[in-house]
């Protein structure tokens, strides 16, 4: 680490719920900890969970808090008890989300370098860009949490808003690579239910127009899936999809789940009643939770998440879940802002929106 910056330019926010747009603020580099890697960031994307973040704060951090968790780069420095990768090896990572990710503010010319635990840390496939890499972390990681393990070769699997960054790489994961029978998705606007399509769900309802319920109960014969993967965070895509399970199948939600989705105020959900009502399983699966309650974060956790990183690496090398990435921005604090923007505010982003944050060592693939 001789030769390297002790400082870079950052894009996070610097108050307390601070909110939209974001800001550039200066911030030291760095240091791995003994099961860390320090990366030297080539590209990023754009999450939810960092508008979230910036509006409420809810991990309690203590501003500056540089954001920017999906993390394609090169290795600058690794901790004394990581193994695996080394200096200079070309990785995908996801930084802890109760730490600072990697974005940075200069508009593409680089300089940035965020810490990822090494369990979350994987060699970059050549064959992979660091564009699609740095696509993948968060929201495959979602859709592996919900479905690795759950989706049983042959089973009929419902996957509402297809178009979405979870919901078109779970569409994939079911249908290429878990081998399910028959998945079903949905989408408000015609180019998610093409992206829906396009991931390999045999049938694509309107949210917006179709009884989806209904639809649904007709093809499978009035029987419902075995497994919905609802990764929405939508309320009233909830109670809907919560009416698709067959008896005794499973209801698995991403995030905190019914009721709970403004983490403002509890509101009245129906879902329970409803899968109580077919015997049906409610699971939920929730990334955050490893880090607001480390105690989750055991090993058996770890080799999990692990296992997920490697497997959304093989898997896009072999083209079996691969990002669909609708726009690419520069790392300015503008563009991030809109993009982000655009995810809060619905019906703006499809797939994934990539960050380019050093454009020199992202064109090396
Ligand atoms: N806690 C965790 O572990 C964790 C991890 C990752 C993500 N998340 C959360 O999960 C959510 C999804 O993340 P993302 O990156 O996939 O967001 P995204 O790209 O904005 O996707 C949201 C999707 O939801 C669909 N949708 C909205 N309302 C719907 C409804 N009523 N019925 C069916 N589909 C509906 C949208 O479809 P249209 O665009 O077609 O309307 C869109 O495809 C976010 O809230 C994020 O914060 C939580």
């Amino acid at each position: 680490m001789a030769d390297m910056k002790q400082t870079f330019l950052g894009v996070g926010y610097t108050r307390d719920r601070a909110g939209l747009p974001l800001e550039a603020v200066r911030v030291p580099v760095p240091r791995p900890t003994a099961d860390e890697v320090l990366i030297r960031v080539a590209a990023s994307s754009l999450n939810p969970l960092e508008y979230k973040l910036a509006d409420l704060n809810f991990m309690g951090r203590t501003p500056p808090v540089v954001l920017g968790f999906d993390l394609a780069g090169v290795v600058a420095a690794v901790g004394r008890d990581v193994e695996g990768v080394a200096v200079g090896d070309e990785v995908a990572a996801m930084a802890g989300l109760n730490g600072d990710g990697g974005w940075a503010a200069t508009g593409g010319d680089g300089g940035s370098y965020a810490v990822a635990p090494c369990f979350l840390t994987v060699r970059k496939p050549t064959s992979v860009s660091f564009r699609d890499a740095a696509a993948l972390p968060m929201c495959f990681l979602s859709a592996f949490a919900g479905l690795y393990g759950a989706v049983q070769a042959g089973a009929t699997v419902y996957v509402p808003g297809g178009g979405g960054g979870v919901g078109h790489l779970a569409v994939q994961m079911a249908a290429r690579a878990l081998d399910a029978g028959t998945v079903i998705s949905s989408g408000g606007r015609p180019q998610s239910i093409t992206l829906a399509r396009q991931s390999g769900a045999h049938f694509v309802f309107d949210y917006k127009r179709d009884d989806v319920a209904v639809e649904i109960a007709e093809l499978t014969h009035g029987r419902g899936v075995d497994l919905v993967f609802d990764a929405t965070y939508n309320e009233q895509s909830f109670a809907e999809t919560a009416k698709t399970v067959r008896r005794g199948g499973s209801w698995i939600v991403l995030g905190v789940g019914p009721g709970r989705t403004t983490r403002l105020a509890e509101t009245h959900s129906p879902v329970d009643a409803t899968l109580a009502g077919r015997g049906a399983r409610h699971v939920n699966v929730n990334l955050l939770r490893y880090f607001s309650e480390p105690a989750m974060l055991d090993g058996e956790a770890r080799g999990f998440l692990q296992r997920g990183m490697d497997l959304a690496m093989e898997w896009a090398a072999k083209g079996l879940v691969v990002p669909h990435v609708s726009q690419t921005v520069d790392s300015t604090v503008e563009a991030i802002s809109t993009g982000l923007r655009s995810l809060k505010e619905g019906g703006g982003a499809l797939g994934k929106i990539a960050v380019i944050v050093d454009r020199d060592l992202a064109a090396g693939t």
